[in-house]
């Protein structure tokens, strides 16, 4: 488990090396172009009439670039962006005294919004719809309601699981935009920037390959390049190659396809025990000691993307694709 990639001690860890390596404007965020071409059209139009941009929500799988692309609209518009999260905002109060400290056309960017509780939402529709706060003031048969104006400003929602947001929520949003894997090219420009960035030297097989087992996130990209980095500054003159890239990708257990021990615990549960599935989501928490939501959130989107898993209602089940890939033979039904 300590080896995980995916790992909060190794988010923790590469916090510092997100900061310094985060693209700050709209042209250097690399990929996702259908989004990057919406957005530039929405900033650039709400630049011109000087107003606050629409309520945005992003949502997608860890480390595809959501947080970084609300540190960019603020960043392009010139405004503040205050931080939250869902689980930070406990009572209604909390809410409203950082929605009474904003300033007009300043940015709320509220991550984890799937998981604001229920009270605190109603709160936020009046907000949100018509830069207004109802307070209750008082108890009981005398309590009345107050309404504050607020001033013009902008929520930005990020989650990684849309489907649990309410529905009267996510209405509120005026646009919505879905930020997809990336494609191998994409990650090797990231990978490209950050080596200059951080002053590695790289070649572009090497750049290619880490990329190619990145499990098309940008976050699992610029972790990869700082594990093989120190790890060829060690083995070898420091310098990237190719074969060091490999050895090192070997001892983070990382195979061809960008999967890690976790990933091939799942589909070898499902393939071994299971005779190919369909397994059930908390049989498969308990086999390889990860909670539900990481398996849901993290694993299983990147092994569906690769088309070696299948999401059925009876369970997961593993493909022709897994059985290939784990050097297992495929049950005739296929
Ligand atoms: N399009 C991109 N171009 C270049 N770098 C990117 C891009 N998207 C993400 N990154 C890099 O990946 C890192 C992780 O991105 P970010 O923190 O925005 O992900 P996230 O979607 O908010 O993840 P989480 O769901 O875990 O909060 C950033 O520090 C940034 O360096
Ligand atoms: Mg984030």
């Amino acid at each position: 488990m300590a080896s995980s990639i995916t790992s909060s001690e190794a988010e923790a860890e590469d916090n510092g090396l997100d900061l310094t390596l985060r693209p700050k404007r709209l042209l250097e965020y690399v990929g996702q172009n259908q989004v990057k071409a919406n957005l530039s059209i929405l900033l650039e139009a709400a630049r011109g009439r000087g107003e606050p941009i629409e309520h945005l929500l992003f949502y997608g799988a860890p480390g595809l670039g959501k947080t970084t692309l609300a540190h960019i609209v603020a960043n392009e518009l010139g405004v503040n962006l205050r931080v939250t999260s869902g689980p930070v905002i406990e009572k209604a109060g909390d809410l409203a005294a950082i929605l009474t400290n904003l300033q007009e056309g300043d940015i709320l960017f509220i991550d984890e919004i799937h998981r604001l509780n229920k009270t605190i939402e109603e709160v936020l529709y009046p907000a949100m719809e018509d830069y207004a706060l109802d307070i209750i003031i008082g108890k009981g048969p005398s309590a009345r309601t107050l309404r504050l104006d607020l001033p013009k400003f902008t929520i930005i929602g990020a989650t990684t699981r849309v489907s649990l947001m309410s529905s009267p929520l996510r209405d509120r949003f005026g646009m919505v935009y879905h930020l997809d894997f990336y494609e191998p090219e994409d990650l090797e420009k990231i990978i490209n920037r950050n080596a200059d960035i951080l002053n590695i030297n790289i070649n572009a097989e090497s750049a290619s390959e880490i990329a190619r087992r990145a499990r098309r996130t940008p976050r699992i990209a610029n972790r990869l390049l700082k594990r093989v980095r120190d790890y060829c500054q060690v083995r070898t003159d420091g310098r990237l190659d190719l074969d060091g890239c490999r050895d090192a990708l070997a001892m983070l257990a990382i195979d061809e396809a960008g999967l890690d021990d976790i990933d091939r615990k799942i589909l070898e549960l499902i393939i071994d025990k299971f005779n190919g599935g369909p397994v059930g989501l908390s049989t498969i928490a308990a086999a390889t000691g990860e909670d539900m939501a990481t398996i849901e959130e993290v694993y299983e989107p990147y092994l569906m993307r690769l088309g070696f898993l299948d999401r059925s209602p009876r369970g997961r089940v593993a493909t022709p694709a897994a059985y290939e890939h784990l050097n297992r033979k495929a049950p005739k039904l296929f």
